[in-house]
């Protein structure tokens, strides 16, 4: 079988991404992935803002696609293939990338394959790390190992099915079930925020910046248990860091909302206001403060110890959800692969209290992690999904798709199938 060649564009949020792979009966191998934040652009704003995603989208193609294209050692008459994500995600930035797809696969006459986004995080897992091109990982090696989770990461050939994946993002957390490739049964999600968009406002909660996931990650890092004595006096503001007093604990405890419900579904709203009525709270406990919990607003000056607990909690409150309802659903559909994806699996706490949840409970079953370098949004992975679509696709379909460029539509609210 000779390889593929895809080219595959990402625009979905704050990342426009341009990757090209070579797709293979080895794996795939990345050729080049070109990924352009705004995360600098948007902080100032405490989010994304739709607009101005879009306009960076705009700017930042071309020269994108131009470094792809140089980086790669490709000529656009070589490419099989176009994919994109043409969903969910914010419309204006999907209108750029979908348009300029479209245009592409017209003036190239290449096929267009329409990828949804959490297609793409899921298949993240699957790149396999034998490229001896592309600048973000020179010299990753082939079956990589990683020791404390036991899981192999990214290496396709020991994901078996069916698969288990816990897709959490900034716009989803869901639980798939994979029977086969590309077959998708979404057996519980959020009934309200994604885990992501929880870690991101209750970052902006205590003021520690934008995107809240690693922020939140970083924070919980500092709080040390043992080095914490139980005290009631309070010290939970920015002055008493410097005072050279023991070590304490607040004793925060944060709810672990739907973990004793039968189904398989979450909820991170509620998590989040409690973070929020915790702070009020102490808000209302400063000398001057309102009274009343709706008036008030945290203060921003929160000490460190108080900051580092409170995300220590928070982000372990997640973790015990997450993990307890994805071994309760493995219960039931008894998968041979357990999967993360996703840009909340870029979260250490998560990677290895699900690996070792599951090595413990469920040491038959395999456990793999997306690499850290694709967790975040970027196009390998769309054009990692697109690669296993075009494996299934008849001559007659690949042919047809030639057309695609004048049906494929954007669109935010795309559902996965
Ligand atoms: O998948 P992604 O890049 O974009 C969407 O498809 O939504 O996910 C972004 C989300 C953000 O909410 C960000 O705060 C979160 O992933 N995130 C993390 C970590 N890194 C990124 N959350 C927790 N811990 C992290 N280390
Ligand atoms: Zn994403």
């Amino acid at each position: 079988m000779s390889n593929t060649l895809i080219l595959s564009i990402e625009t979905s949020c704050d990342e426009t991404a341009i990757a090209i792979l070579s797709s293979s009966k080895n794996g795939i191998e990345i050729l080049t992935n070109q990924v352009s934040s705004q995360v600098k652009l948007h902080a100032k704003w405490g989010g994304v803002v739709p607009n101005l995603a879009a306009r960076e989208h705009l700017k930042n193609f071309p020269r994108l696609l131009e470094m792809a294209l140089e980086e790669a050692k490709i000529l656009p008459s070589q490419l099989d293939a176009i994919a994109l994500t043409n969903g969910p995600g914010l419309i204006p930035a999907l209108l750029v990338g979908t348009n300029y797809a479209k245009t592409l696969s017209y003036l190239w006459e290449k096929p267009l394959i329409g990828i949804h986004h959490i297609e793409g995080h899921i298949y993240a897992n699957f790149i396999s790390h034998n490229m001896e091109h592309g600048t973000w990982n020179k010299n990753a090696k082939c079956k990589k190992i990683n020791k404390k989770t036991n899981s192999l990461i990214g290496n396709s050939l020991n994901i078996k099915f069916p698969i288990l994946c816990l897709v959490v993002s900034g716009g989803h957390t869901q639980l798939v079930y994979m029977k086969d490739h590309l077959q998708y049964e979404i057996i519980g999600q959020t009934l309200d925020d994604a885990v992501g968009e929880a870690f991101d406002k209750v970052a902006r909660i205590l003021g520690i910046g934008y995107p809240g996931g690693p922020m939140i990650a970083k924070w919980a890092t500092k709080f040390q248990k043992s080095n914490y004595k139980q005290n009631t006096n309070d010290d939970r503001l920015l002055m008493t860091d410097d005072k050279n007093s023991p070590q304490k604990t607040y004793g925060i405890k944060f709810p672990r909302p739907m973990l004793n419900k039968s189904n398989f579904n979450f909820s991170f709203s509620g998590l989040k206001t409690a973070v929020l009525y915790e702070t009020k709270k102490f808000a209302m406990d400063f000398p001057g403060g309102s009274t009343s919990i709706k008036e008030v607003e945290p203060p921003r000056t929160f000490s460190k110890k108080y900051i580092a607990e409170v995300c220590h909690e928070f982000q372990q409150a997640c973790v015990d959800v997450l993990i307890s309802k994805t071994l309760k659903a493995a219960d039931i559909y008894k998968p041979k692969t357990i999967m993360l994806a996703g840009g909340v699996s870029a979260n250490k706490e998560l990677r290895e209290q699900l690996g070792n949840s599951i090595k413990k409970n469920l040491p038959k079953t395999f456990y793999s992690i997306p690499d850290l370098s694709f967790t975040g949004d970027n196009a390998a992975m769309i054009g990692a999904a697109a690669a296993f679509r075009w494996q299934k696709m008849t001559d007659v379909q690949k042919k047809k798709s030639k057309k695609n460029w004048s049906t494929i539509q954007a669109n935010a609210n795309l559902k996965m199938k």
